[in-house]
């Protein structure tokens, strides 16, 4: 059997303490180390059997690892990232990929400098749901697609976000709508509002190109139900998922019946021609995490590449430029 690799996170907030649970519990994997400067993190290292640093330079140097999850604020992914790839490590980074364009291209050219694999914490790209739709789609299910639209919406966050709706929410579906649709994202429009955060934009609504395809983008932390669906619409179907069920419901297009009464109408429409796609759900954080430990032993390639990663920050920062235009 193959050594386990040997994996460390930096980084054991909100979201880094469930890469260290994912890898602690990872089969072919040891998780030696976490490093967070925050004191509370040191309990979270011991509960899990890794070692604990304040400091991740010190961590680095002292641990020899193959493979490091970084999950800190966004200001320093670049700093990290970089140090971790002059350690020989494999590195993933959580989502967005940097602060700015320049800093994922600097990030991007150095791992591939140093034959490193860089993974991007993309999570929805790991979502069953998506993975459905590209299928369905690609098999012809709704033929050509005209639109998708993304709903990531509600709840104000219990820790005040420190960014805003765009970069921590629609980034997700900038990147999905490429993805399933196969074509780049084009700005058309962007607009946005705050309702309860005191500085961030925390209502956005966004309209893309896809080709011949648009996309309607609509992230927020107001509405107050959490919603987190996406639908396609296309020349011979529709497509409904949630991602957070994993379900995807597939309708067959509809054509008028001719000459029919009311009730016809109302049987015809009110209950079109469904097919429910439903997998046991898996959780997207470990099939990513399975992917970056696979892509570090050579194995398979990842569901982002560093540099679509890029494009989707490209779009969200131009959006948040509109959308700050608006604010003065
Ligand atoms: N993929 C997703 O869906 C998703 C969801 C949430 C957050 N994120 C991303 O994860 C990253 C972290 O977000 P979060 O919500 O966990 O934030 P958080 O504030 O809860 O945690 C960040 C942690 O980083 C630590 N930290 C700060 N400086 C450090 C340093 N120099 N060395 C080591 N640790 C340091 C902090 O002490 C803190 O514990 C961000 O990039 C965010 O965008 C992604």
């Amino acid at each position: 059997m193959a050594e386990p690799i040997r994996v460390a996170v930096i980084g054991g907030g909100n979201m880094g303490r469930h890469h260290v649970r994912i890898y602690a519990e990872m089969f072919g994997v040891e998780l030696v180390a976490l490093a967070d400067p925050r004191p509370a993190a040191a309990a979270l290292a011991e509960e899990r059997g890794a070692r604990y640093y304040p400091d991740y330079l010190a961590m680095l140097a002292a641990e020899n690892v193959d493979a490091v999850s970084i999950v800190v604020p966004t200001a320093l992914h670049l700093e990290i990232a970089e140090a971790a790839i002059a350690a020989d490590a494999h590195v993933l980074v959580e989502k967005p990929i940097a602060a700015t364009v320049a800093e994922a291209e600097q990030m991007t050219a150095s791992a591939a400098a140093a034959g490193k694999v860089l993974a991007v914490g993309h999570i929805e790209r790991y979502n069953p749901v998506v993975r459905q739709l590209k299928r369905l789609i690609s098999e012809g299910a709704v033929g050509t697609v005209s639109s998708v639209t993304c709903k990531r919406l509600g709840g104000f966050p219990l820790v005040q976000p420190p960014t805003n709706v765009i970069i921590d929410l629609a980034i997700h579906d900038i990147d999905v709508i490429s993805y399933v649709t196969g074509q780049p994202a084009e700005l058309l429009g962007a607009h946005g509002s705050r309702t309860f955060h005191p500085e961030q934009i925390d209502s956005a609504e966004l309209l893309l190109r896809y080709g011949t395809a648009s996309g309607l983008v609509q992230s927020n932390w107001v509405t107050p139900v959490k919603i987190r669906s996406i639908s396609v619409t296309g020349s011979r179907g529709y497509l409904e998922g949630n991602y957070v069920s994993q379900e995807v419901v597939q309708y067959e297009a509809s054509v008028n019946p001719e000459d029919g009464a009311w009730s016809d109408f109302v049987s015809h429409f009110g209950n079109p021609r469904q097919v429910v796609h439903a997998e046991t759900p898996r959780e997207p954080l470990v099939l990513e995490l399975e992917a970056f430990v696979s892509a570090c032993r050579g194995r398979s390639g990842l569901a982002i590449e560093p540099a679509e990663a890029t494009a989707a920050l490209a779009t969200a920062l131009k959006a948040m430029q509109i959308i700050g235009a608006q604010h003065g």
